[in-house]
């Protein structure tokens, strides 16, 4: 029975790539669930509306707020697409900027949306500078907050996501972890130990939720490539890709490695604009063996990883796909927040300063072979129904 007296609204806050993915089959989860949550059967008395069963059913109202993070068709609108979420309710228009002007200029967007829509928790994920903004906005308006992908850690405070990570945790009532380490790195913050949930990967939860759409928008035939006949790379950490010397050492790498197999390079947009400015100035030839595009879809870029021979990547999100998918992956830094893909999957850190060290470990990838069943605990595209469920026990009491 649906208690009329009683609603959940929930608001999510996305601005990234990455932070679609991980929010997509959340949403999808509670109109699954014909948008509405059952109370655990302890609270059915306290709500009033007391069903057959004793569970009571609570309407859910879902708000999606987009930063304007990322705004290109390329980096955002593809995905809505891709992943069937629905237009946003708020676009904040943020786009572009330093890290102090993206943080600061969705806080002040945000601020008058929370004062009209007042939800009952606000839902950001992963590490991204529209991540921590949204968190401390709400944080200060006294907004519960929900973190989806909780709990990792680089320990590389260089990295602008690690300050993300930290900061959000922090802020969040509700820590949802992908992995065991997540749990650990919290309680060793000083989290306390009821709010957090280990839920698994959500963005493994698209993944299996699009296999048959990625295979069937394979675009191997579009770039003229075979199966297992091509190195997938792609580069756009700043560490990587914003400094001349580093990116030059990169790209020669990568240059070397495309007199082996065929090296298929997406290139992001931060990195494009590195990569012309490299050019300019006679840093590098434009290298004549890789394949350069431009940023793929959601599930043309899925089917593509599926296929590779090997990943070559610095992305954090790519190293958990690969996993699964069994593809094996280098990954071009000298940390990770990620380390169940390297003890219980397909990935290995390499050094992105040592060329020598890249063509090395890629062409070892090249001969391995992974039977694609390596799956971290709770990987298993379910996250999503275990956040809603702890979403309904929280709500219960609260
Ligand atoms: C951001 C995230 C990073 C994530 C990545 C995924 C932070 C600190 N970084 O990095 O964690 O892995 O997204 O892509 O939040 N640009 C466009 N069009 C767009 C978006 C960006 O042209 O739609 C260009 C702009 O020149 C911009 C640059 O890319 O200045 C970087 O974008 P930004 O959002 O600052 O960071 P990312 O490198 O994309």
């Amino acid at each position: 029975m649906t208690d009329t007296t009683r609603s959940l609204k929930l608001l999510y806050v996305v601005g990234a790539r990455p932070n679609f993915m991980k929010v997509a089959p959340i949403i999808n989860e509670v109109k699954r669930r014909g948008d509405a949550i059952e109370l655990p059967s302890g609270d059915s008395i306290a709500a009033g509306a007391k069903g057959a069963a004793g569970v009571a059913s609570v309407p859910v109202t879902q708000i999606l707020v987009h930063t304007g993070q990322h705004y290109d068709q390329k980096m955002s609108g593809v995905f809505f697409r891709d992943l069937g979420l629905p237009e946003p309710d708020y676009n904040l228009g943020v786009g572009s900027g330093s890290h102090t002007q993206q943080t600061a200029g969705v806080m002040t967007a945000l601020e008058p949306v929370l004062t009209t829509e007042q939800p009952d928790l606000v839902l950001v994920a992963g590490d991204v500078n529209s991540t921590v903004a949204a968190a401390l906005t709400a944080a200060k308006m006294n907004i519960p907050v929900a973190h989806i992908e909780a709990g990792l850690r680089s320990r590389d405070r260089a990295m602008p996501e690690e300050i993300n990570r930290i900061v959000t945790d922090q802020l969040s009532d509700l820590l949802f972890t992908p992995s065991r380490d997540g749990d650990e790195n919290l309680v060793a913050e000083g989290v306390a130990p009821e709010k957090i949930v280990f839920v698994g990967n959500t963005m493994i939860d698209s993944l299996e939720a699009h296999r048959a759409d990625f295979k069937a928008a394979s675009p191997l035939a579009r770039l003229g490539l075979g199966p297992k006949g091509y190195v997938l790379v792609t580069l756009h950490r700043p560490s990587n890709v914003d400094d001349s010397a580093s990116l030059k050492i990169l790209m020669s790498a990568l240059a070397q490695l495309a007199d082996d197999i065929t090296v298929v390079f997406p290139v992001h947009l931060r990195t494009q604009q590195s990569l012309e400015r490299l050019l300019a100035e006679g840093g590098i030839e434009r290298p004549p063996s890789l394949r350069l595009c431009e940023p793929l879809g959601y599930l043309e870029f899925l089917s593509l990883m599926n296929d590779a021979r090997a990943v070559l990547t610095d992305s954090g999100g790519i190293q958990e796909e690969t996993t699964v998918l069994g593809v094996p992956c280098c990954t071009l830094r000298t940390s990770t927040e990620r380390p169940v893909t390297i003890t219980e999957g397909t990935n290995r850190l390499v050094d992105p300063m040592d060329g020598q060290a890249i063509l090395t470990a890629a062409r070892a990838a090249l001969r391995e072979r992974s039977d694609g069943t390596l799956r971290p605990e709770y990987w298993d595209g379910q996250a999503s129904e275990r956040i809603i469920d702890a979403i309904a026990d929280w709500f219960a009491r609260s």
